[in-house]
């Protein structure tokens, strides 16, 4: 990931500011702007994903951002590929600058991602796969832990780890664990707490959510994962739950979804939904009807993770619709982005706000369930 020569002399000065002060999750914004409605009381931290250009270039975005979110969570610039491209280069600027922003509107920064098959770099496979050597990883880990220390306290250390369909017990078949077997979650997790001592170290994974049977097989698979981890003694504090929901997959399943979660939260392990947004199944219908259908399916959703104590906080996948990776590249859509006014109807609308940054259903949805859960 490389930026241009002013965005990259921007991000250099933002980078500088000091990185010393650390708040707790959840402490909320010092904004208070005209524009601000009263923060509604919240038992959980409520943060979304973003990517400095968006937040340095869109107003809008940044005042969405400073109003309703306690963190913040890297969409793409802490992923390996992001920071070490090539070997022995790293390239801290985009974080730096999400942090300094973060810190100037005392949010905090949640980690996304230590370990991803899909993001690590090329040169990075080959050394795994061929020498088998950890050193690469816990160089890359040396590299990041240590400088935000003090500025993330929550790390997902390794990225979609189930796989019930191809892989081995449940586990995916990915690079780590065909150099150093299944135990490397165990080992990812005692390296990052070797680097940061302080920090709630995760686990990360999707389609945990419907009544289907692949989602059912990684539920049972999620829930073994983490007995085991916990068993072998691993520091693992915490579980993420993607929740990329999809009106497409049906009704959400109740009562499974309420043993999941108490299940989880049965083996000690603090819970962060951590990539929420909706995937729409029928563009065709009335504006209305498409937004309250996302916010309904939020809401259930939301209820059930949020009766679990152990339910700490809540990340959407990017606030606008103008951002979100499930804008999938089609013609349409990007000459529906570029439309002015835009073309808000012909993209897919399963964040709290929409394209202009009018608050949706959804916004409501997410905050008033966070508020009934506080
Ligand atoms: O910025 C470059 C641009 O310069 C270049 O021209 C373009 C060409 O492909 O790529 C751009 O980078 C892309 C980046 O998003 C920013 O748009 C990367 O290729 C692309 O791989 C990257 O995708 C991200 C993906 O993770 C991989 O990092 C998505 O934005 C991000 O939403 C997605 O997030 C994942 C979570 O980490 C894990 N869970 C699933 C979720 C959705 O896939």
């Amino acid at each position: 990931m490389r930026v241009s020569a002013s965005r990259r002399q921007v991000l250099t000065a933002l980078a500088a500011l000091p990185l010393a002060m650390s708040v707790p999750f959840g402490s909320g914004s010092t904004q208070s702007g005209p524009a601000a409605p009263p923060a509604a009381p919240r038992r959980a931290y409520f943060g979304t994903a973003v990517r400095p250009d968006q937040i340095f270039g869109d107003p809008k975005l940044r005042d969405a951002l400073i109003r309703d979110c306690t963190c913040l969570t890297p969409e793409v610039h802490l992923k390996w590929s992001a920071i070490e491209w090539d070997r022995g280069r790293p390239w801290f600027a985009n974080v730096d600058a999400i942090i300094a922003f973060a810190r100037e509107h005392r949010m905090e920064v949640r980690g996304h991602t230590l370990l991803w098959e899909q993001t690590t770099p090329g040169w990075a496979r080959e050394a795994i796969e061929t020498d088998q050597d950890w050193g690469v990883i816990d160089a890359h880990f040396a590299n990041l832990l240590p400088r935000y220390r003090d500025s993330i306290g929550e790390w997902d250390v390794v990225n979609e780890p189930i796989d019930t369909e191809q892989g081995d017990d449940g586990l995916r078949r990915n690079v780590f664990q065909r150099a150093f077997g299944p135990n490397y979650i165990v080992r990812a997790l005692e390296s990052a707490r070797a680097l940061a001592p302080e920090a709630r170290l995760m686990i990360n994974d999707y389609s945990l959510e419907y009544d289907n049977p692949v989602d059912e097989a990684r539920r049972a698979a999620m829930l073994g994962l983490v007995e085991r981890l916990k068993r072998a003694g691993a520091p693992l504090d915490g579980v993420g739950l993607q929740a990329h929901l999809d009106l497409g997959k049906g009704r959400l399943p109740a009562r499974r979804l309420e043993a999941f979660f108490g299940e989880l939260a049965g083996m000690g392990v603090d819970i962060v939904i951590t990539e929420l947004d909706v995937r729409e199944a029928d563009r065709g219908l009335p504006l209305a009807t498409r937004d309250a259908r996302v916010a309904e399916a939020a809401r259930e959703y939301l209820d059930l993770a949020l009766a679990q104590p152990a339910v700490t906080g809540i990340v959407t996948w990017g606030l606008s619709d103008r951002y979100s990776w499930l804008q999938e590249q089609a013609p349409r859509t990007k000459a529906a982005l570029a439309a002015r006014p835009l073309d808000g109807a012909a993209l897919n609308r399963g964040l709290p706000y929409c394209a202009d940054f009018g608050p949706k259903p959804l916004h409501a949805a997410v905050m008033g369930a966070m508020a009934a859960a506080a």
